[in-house]
């Protein structure tokens, strides 16, 4: 049986546990027990984790409780928007709440966002833990508190530096996650050892099969590495305003990529993640920042495991250079006017790069012969 590991994120009076092993959700009561004992507990889902999961958990945890509620938005990137967020808060607001009713995010990265948004929003802050089903948000959304919204000018615009109680990672409910949704999670490990963990990344290299097939040792240790990694860096700089934007390794790309596409699905938050730490590294290339050896490994290992690593391989979305420009400037890292990206000098060492313009990617761009209009 392997062994349950536990993270703590250093947060002075904001500090959280995060457990990681097989089958967690089946002794929820005990690592809840803390944190729900005697109340009001809402646990909040999509409608195609909730017929899974959550009668189980609710079952589970329900003798430590005063009360257990369910509740369940749309599955899908969609539901981070402000009319869900409406709903959500007018149900739980008429199923009447005070200020010790607990919310439980069981999801993605989807319900995390929203349910922690939710959780500093009712009350001007309820409490809430995050129990993470899919890898994406095992490995990354959970952990943080990065909590929010999409709005029409871009994504994650609207929302809150809102720390969970607790995390819960169960390894056992990735086996009813898709395949694709599984590799889009991976992507986000890979982030890690691109910017911060050069002997991660060649862990990687070799044991990827056996991370993908979701054996439980190999799993749970990619995992573990992750959850430290973010920890470590979430727990120097919580809000932003230094290392913790390494973490947007390859987003400044991917966040516009996935705004181009109107976030219908077609393109999956990790698999534009993809896409945008091949470009980052090819970006680092051309600009004397890395050898060209280290994007083309990036990029192999991007495309051995399955994953798109550049904008052509995109399944969605074939937009001009400048409608990409233009979703970029909205990005939250730009500073005054100018475009910023995290780019690396090699594997294992990302940095901050401002002071970008837009001339420099549009000419990135067109060597990569994306359209110019
Ligand atoms: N807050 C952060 O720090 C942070 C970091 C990275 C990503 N994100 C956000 O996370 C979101 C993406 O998260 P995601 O990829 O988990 O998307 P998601 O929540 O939409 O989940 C992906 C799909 O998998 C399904 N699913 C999840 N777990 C399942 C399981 N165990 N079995 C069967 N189906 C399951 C969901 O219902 C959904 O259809 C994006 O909105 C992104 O912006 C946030």
């Amino acid at each position: 049986m392997p062994k349950i590991e536990n993270i703590s994120v250093g947060l002075g009076q904001r500090s959280y546990q995060i457990f990681i092993g097989p089958d967690l959700l089946k002794s929820a009561n005990l690592y809840l027990s803390d944190f729900v004992s005697k109340k009001q507990v809402i646990i909040i889902s999509d409608t195609i984790i909730g017929p899974i999961y959550q009668n189980y958990l609710a079952k589970i945890i329900m003798p430590l409780c005063a009360k257990v509620d369910n509740l369940q938005v749309p599955a899908g990137e969609s539901s981070k928007s402000f009319s869900t967020f409406n709903k959500i808060c007018d149900e739980i607001l008429n199923i009447g709440i005070d200020r010790n009713t607990i919310l439980i995010a069981l999801g993605g990265g989807v319900i995390g966002d929203l349910v922690g948004f939710v959780s500093a929003s009712l009350l001007r802050g309820i409490e809430y833990i995050q129990i993470p089903t899919s890898l994406l948000a095992q490995v990354d959304s959970s952990v943080g508190g990065k909590t929010g919204i999409n709005a029409k000018a871009g994504k994650n615009l609207i929302g809150a530096f809102y720390q969970p109680k607790l995390v819960l990672v169960d390894t056992n409910v990735l086996i009813s996650l898709p395949k694709r949704q599984l590799l889009a999670g991976y992507a986000e490990i890979v982030k890690y050892g691109l910017l911060g963990d050069a002997n991660f990344f060649v862990w990687l290299e070799k044991n990827w099969p056996d991370v993908l097939s979701l054996k439980q040792d190999k799993l749970i240790y990619a995992i573990k590495r992750s959850c430290e990694m973010k920890a470590e860096i979430v727990a120097t700089d919580e809000t932003e305003k230094g290392m913790r934007a390494l973490l947007n390794l390859g987003h400044t790309f991917a966040h516009a990529f996935e705004a181009i596409t109107n976030y219908d699905g077609n393109l999956l938050h990790g698999e534009a993640v993809a896409a945008g730490l091949g470009l980052a590294f090819d970006l680092s290339f051309v600009r004397d920042m890395c050898e060209k050896e280290e994007a083309n490994r990036v990029r192999a290992h991007l495309l051995q495991v399955g994953l798109p690593d550049n904008y052509a391989a995109l399944p969605a979305g074939k937009a001009s250079i400048s409608v990409i420009i233009e979703h970029m400037k909205k990005d939250k890292k730009n500073i005054s006017g100018n475009l910023t990206f995290i780019l690396a000098n090699k594997i294992g060492s990302a940095r901050v790069v401002p002071n970008i313009t837009e001339e420099e990617i549009k000419s990135f761009f067109m060597s990569k012969g994306v359209n110019c209009v």
